[in-house]
């Protein structure tokens, strides 16, 4: 079940944006007009990686460095080692809708 959590508009191309959703943060990135959502929470220390600009793809955490692919939230540079949590990004009109993973 996926709920909406923003505009296309509240996320410019190359940035990386916080939001609420279903009681945590995600980080909403837009990637050449493209959208993809991660946890924002760095999977080594837990300093959030929104509000930053991103290089391509890749997020920088400002704490201590580490580097994540937002596209499938792989480490691209620790020191993290573990990947973030990535939700399914639809865009239905102007409403960026996420999914929730699925619980186990
Ligand atoms: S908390 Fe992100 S690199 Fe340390």
């Amino acid at each position: 079940m996926s709920e909406r959590v923003a505009g296309v508009g509240d996320v410019p191309e190359g940035t990386l944006v916080r939001f609420e959703f279903q009681g945590t943060h995600i980080a909403i990135g837009n990637v050449g007009g493209s959208f993809y959502a991660v946890d924002d929470a760095c999977t080594h220390m837990g300093c959030p990686l929104s509000d930053r600009p991103l290089d391509g793809t890749t997020a920088l955490c400002h704490c201590h460095g580490s580097q994540f692919d937002v596209t499938n939230g792989e480490v691209v540079n620790g020191p993290a080692r573990r990947p973030v949590q990535t939700f399914a990004v639809e865009v239905s009109g102007d409403d960026l809708l996420v999914e929730a993973p699925a619980s186990d």
